[in-house]
């Protein structure tokens, strides 16, 4: 995903500076060039020797060290960078980087640095909240640095509040959202529905499905990497809310209905990959149903069909894709329900292919329009994603369809 790019990650003198080896081993397993600048206090918390086994480059430290050409090293590492993050960065490196002081190899080279960076701060709850620290960081921003908030927890020192550096996987989250993808989808509102529903029977029980949201979620996050406004409607699922997309929580097809109704107009793009209940109890018990000797018999009625609504009031240049998933006739079943709902994309897959369907990490989908069907090989779900925003965005652009507002091509 990073191939071709090149991070710097600058660490300061923080415990937390243990955390940042997992995330420059995170960010070379995605291919990224890594390098790592420290400052003099850094090492007093974790060994270069760290840093460089992990990205196969050498450590920057100190600019007077005679082993590496200084100014040729700075300037070039300054010029090639895609982005800097400074995890963890110290309430010491901020005021000085706020301040226009460089006088190390880290602050310096940040200071020759055009892309765009990140700070993550770290320290003892009093120092974060000290006023001249809070104005360092608001300076920061001012000249267009990203300030992460740091979270709220037992810190090193024994006391707890706020000054945690966030974990490595949440680092590694802004720096995607910064460099992975071209964002070419900038301008666009896109609702993707996620998960399953659950329709109560009673307090203690419901009906639902095995989706666990993992597609849906896949999508919102490639839409926002790409730079769309994303907002995620989602059923009860155990995943993360992604970074970066409105994350709307529901339970039933009604509140899902409900959520996505209200905010359709606005859409250039919907993607409905949740598994909504087609039936719920038509009555709900306000008490826990007793067992009782004998059968049971339930009585269901019917939801609305939330995508079918959709494409009976789809604005002109709204593109609606739906998902269905079928145990038999795949291609049949899927373009019947492009058609009857007034699709302009289904992507249909397979419960019984191997690597496809509920739950896995992986997906085997076929994307039906009007005119063409085009079968994806297995792949990751985050991968799958992709190749139905590619498509989605070429046939958009094929029927030259602009964003909202001001952003029309
Ligand atoms: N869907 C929806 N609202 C519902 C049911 C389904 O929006 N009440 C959407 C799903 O999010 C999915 C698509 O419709 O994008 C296909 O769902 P599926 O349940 O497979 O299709 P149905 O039309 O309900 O057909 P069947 O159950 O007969 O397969």
């Amino acid at each position: 995903m990073l191939k071709g790019k090149t991070v710097l990650l600058g660490v300061t003198g923080s415990i937390a500076a243990y955390k940042t080896a997992s995330l420059a081993s995170a960010l070379k397993k995605l291919h990224a060039d890594v390098h790592v600048l420290m400052t003099q206090n850094a090492v007093n918390f974790i060994n270069p020797i760290t840093f460089e086994t992990l990205t196969g480059n050498k450590c920057l430290v100190d600019t007077f060290d005679r082993n590496f050409e200084y100014s040729v090293e700075h300037v070039s590492l300054a010029k090639k960078a895609d982005v800097v993050m400074i995890a963890p960065a110290s309430a010491n490196v901020i005021g000085k980087i706020a301040h226009g002081i460089a006088d190390d190899m880290l602050t310096t080279t940040v200071m020759a640095c055009r892309c765009r960076k990140i700070v993550a701060p770290a320290m003892n709850t009093n120092m974060f909240e000290n006023p001249i620290v809070q104005d360092n960081m608001k300076i920061l921003e001012k000249y267009g640095y990203e300030v992460i908030s740091p979270a709220v927890g037992y810190l090193a020192c024994g006391d707890t509040g706020a000054g945690k550096m966030p974990e490595p996987e949440l680092l590694l989250e802004y720096i995607l959202q910064e460099i992975a993808c071209e964002k070419d989808m900038q301008g666009l509102n896109v609702l993707v529905t996620a998960g399953p529903t659950q329709e109560a029977a009673d307090p203690v029980r419901y009906l639902t499905n095995h989706s666990t949201g993992k597609m849906g979620y896949a999508i919102a996050t490639v839409c926002a990497r790409r730079g769309a406004s994303v907002t995620l409607v989602s059923g009860p699922t155990a995943l993360k809310k992604p970074q970066f997309v409105r994350t709307v929580e529901i339970t039933t097809a009604k509140e899902m209905f409900e959520a996505v109704t209200e905010r359709a107009a606005e859409q250039d793009i919907i993607v409905k990959a949740a598994a909504v209940a087609d039936y719920r109890p038509k009555s709900v018990s306000s008490e826990k149903m007793k067992k009782k000797d004998g059968e049971l018999t339930l009585e269901l009625e019917r939801t609305d069909d939330i995508l079918a609504w959709l494409g009976g009031h789809k604005r002109p240049g709204q593109f609606l894709c739906g998902f269905a998933m079928e145990t038999q006739d795949l291609i049949g079943n899927a373009r019947q329900k492009l058609q009857k709902k007034n699709l302009d994309m289904i992507v249909a897959n397979s419960l019984r292919v191997e690597g496809a369907g509920f739950g896995g990490d992986t997906n085997v989908v076929t994307m039906i329009t009007e005119n063409e069907e085009l079968s994806l090989g297995k792949m990751s779900k985050e991968e799958t994603a992709s190749k139905i925003m590619d498509r989605i965005m070429d046939i958009r652009a094929a029927e030259d369809i602009g964003g909202s507002e001001n952003n029309r091509i």
